[in-house]
């Protein structure tokens, strides 16, 4: 392999000087200022004044947790963000090219669009694996990043770690291994692996295991060299103070994290055992994340009876290799209680 940075980054943005913030050029060092350099309403309300760009106060809880260093990290305003930023940075529209492996996370392919730039579909195996031979015959030197999302959505699995390695051993571009779902796995995260591999992009979220979907905050964990071009290119105050503060919060409240955690897993369990005795299901595919799919004898018959119950689940029928599949979200032991019931008397 010979990969080369240099020869990722988009002209544009190599070039390019970043805005430089108020909150950049003048960082606090904890003794009282009068700050009237960023035009900001003076009266205290406790978001008047602009958040730190850097979110060097989150960013430090979360190095220490994961075992890395604060320049391996971007945040951004969800993962969405931070996939887009990929895009931005490394994709010349009309011109470059990735490669996603269907069936997946549904925004690679419309970030592609959005961004103009080719997304080559290469399918997962009948098992859901990476079809490593026929992706290595997609990629060409305009294909810049390859998106791997494990465990995958909406299948549930985790890709196998051979694959995985040898995609990165191979590939001149970016590896993005999407680990949105990786707390309820029993596999490692790659961020063990960050050393090894100058072409890994692991991107994680606080929407799933942490349960803040709502305020949006994505982490982007990289070489220090590709954290810094994807950090020139981003919004100066993409993560806004609530969510910062909220996010310090949880993070630092990991056993209640870990806790929440093993609840849905054990209710998973429940779940698919559950799913087991359903007359119309006819196949339960292993899952390492916080959701499972199941095939049916009809989805989008059993996805309508299910809504005239009350109870709304994913219909995955029109995504390939996924013919007649619903996926349903481990919730808490009420709703899926709720959920069992449902099906029971359909
Ligand atoms: C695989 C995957 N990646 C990323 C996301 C988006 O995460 P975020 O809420 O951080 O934007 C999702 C959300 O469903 C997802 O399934």
């Amino acid at each position: 392999m010979s990969f080369n940075l240099d020869n990722i980054i988009r002209e544009n943005v190599k070039g390019l000087s970043p805005y430089s913030s108020a909150r950049d050029e003048y960082v606090s060092d904890g003794s009282t200022m009068v700050f009237l350099d960023a035009n900001e309403n003076p009266f205290e309300n406790g978001v008047n004044r602009y958040p730190d760009p850097q979110q060097r106060g989150l960013k430090a809880i979360l190095a220490e947790q994961k075992g890395i260093k604060e320049e391996n990290i971007l945040l951004g305003n969800g993962s969405d963000e931070v996939l887009d930023l990929l895009f931005r940075a490394f994709c010349e529209p009309k011109q470059d090219n990735v490669i996603t492996l269907p069936p997946t996370y549904g925004m690679y392919k419309v970030l592609s669009s959005i961004n103009l730039v080719e997304n080559r579909e290469v399918l997962l195996t009948d098992d859901f694996q990476p079809n490593v031979s026929e992706i290595k015959k997609a990629i060409d030197e305009h294909t810049k990043l390859l998106f791997i999302c494990s465990p995958n959505n909406p299948t549930g699995n985790s890709f196998s770690t051979n694959s995985i390695e040898e995609l990165l051993n191979s590939f001149n571009g970016l590896v993005v291994i999407d680990e949105a779902y990786i707390d309820f796995s029993s596999e490692e995260s790659w961020t063990s692996k960050l050393n090894d591999y100058p072409n890994l992009i692991i991107t994680q979220t606080l929407s799933k295991a942490y349960g803040m979907a709502g305020i949006r905050l994505g982490i982007c964990i990289a070489s220090a060299e590709i954290i810094a071009v994807v950090n020139k290119i981003k919004p100066p105050y993409n993560v806004n103070q609530l969510t910062q503060e909220k996010a310090t919060t949880r993070v630092l409240d990991i056993n209640s994290v870990k806790n929440e955690v093993n609840e849905i897993l054990a209710e998973r369990a429940k779940l698919e055992e559950a799913l087991t005795t359903v007359s119309f299901v006819e196949k339960i595919y292993p899952t390492n994340a916080n959701f499972i799919l199941a095939k049916v004898d009809d989805a989008t018959l059993r996805y309508n009876q299910l809504l005239a119950k009350g109870v709304v689940v994913r219909n995955r029928t029109t995504q390939p290799l996924c013919e007649n599949t619903l996926r349903f979200t481990v919730g808490s032991a009420v709703e899926n209680k709720t959920l069992t019931e449902a099906l029971k008397m359909i």
